[in-house]
Order: C-alpha cells, then structure tokens, then sequence
C-alpha cells in the first residue's frame, strides 16, 4: 500500500516539477532564442553568427566586430537607427523586422559586448 503511494505521487509529481521548472524558464529562453535566431537568419550573411564580421562579405566590406568598443560605445537609439534604416551598404529593415524584433537584436548585440 505505501509503496502503491509512492508509485503514484511520483508519477504525478515528477511530470509536474518538470513542467513548472519549463514555464518559469519559458519567458526569457524563448526571446533570447528569437533574437539568436532572427540574427542568424538576417545578419550572420554579413556580420558572420559570432558577430565578428569574420565572413568573405564582413570582411570585403569592412564591417566593425560587434563586440568592439566602437560598436559597443554607441547608444540602444543608434543601434536601432542603424538597424532600421540602413548604413550604406547594409539593407534598412523598417519593412522587414517589428521595432520590437529590432529592439531584441540590439538586445543581442548588448550580450555579444558583455562577453
Ligand atoms: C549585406 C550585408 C549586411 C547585412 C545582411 C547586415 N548588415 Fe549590419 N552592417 C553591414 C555593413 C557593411 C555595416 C557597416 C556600415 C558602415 O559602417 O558604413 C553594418 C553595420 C552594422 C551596425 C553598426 C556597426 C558599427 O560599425 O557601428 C550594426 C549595429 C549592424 N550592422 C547590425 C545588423 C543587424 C542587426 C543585421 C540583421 C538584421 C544586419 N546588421 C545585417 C552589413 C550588413
């Protein structure tokens, strides 16, 4: 009988643990892994996935390490000027990306400074 008991509250209580530790994690995992994957979809062609710019294309046309003090340096409001309307000959994105995914990129070009 105490065994039988067990045997269910386990079954019950592990699935639930496991449910509850997802949903908590659910919040910031799913916008970190948008931007991740918005980036790499739409930027990394250019600015290489590790933002280092490290592709044939970063390379031929000068594009500045992301995780450099001079990218870095410039405020959340430039980031997003640049982003939404293009620096010569990066493409604008105002038609392609929400103002809220561009504000989740340069979500993501802040976490490639701090490391
Ligand atoms: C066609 C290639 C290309 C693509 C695609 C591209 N970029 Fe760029 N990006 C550039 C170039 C070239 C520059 C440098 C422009 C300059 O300094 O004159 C630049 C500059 C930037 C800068 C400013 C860096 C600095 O030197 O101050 C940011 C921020 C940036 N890009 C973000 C992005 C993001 C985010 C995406 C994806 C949504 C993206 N780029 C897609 C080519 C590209």
């Amino acid at each position: 009988m105490k065994d039988r008991f067990v045997q269910t509250c386990s079954a019950f209580a592990l699935p639930a643990l496991l449910c509850a530790a997802m949903l908590c994690s659910a919040g910031p995992a799913w916008s970190q892994n948008d931007a991740a994957s918005l980036y790499k979809s739409k930027c990394a062609g250019c600015h290489a996935a590790d933002g280092t710019a490290s592709t044939p294309a970063g390379k031929s046309l000068k594009i500045r390490d992301l995780h450099s003090a001079d990218v870095q340096k410039q405020t959340d409001a430039q980031l997003t000027d640049i982003i939404t309307a293009g620096k010569s000959p990066m493409p604008a994105y105002k038609d392609k990306l929400t103002g809220d995914q561009i504000k989740q990129l340069v979500g993501y070009i802040r976490d490639m400074g701090k490391k």
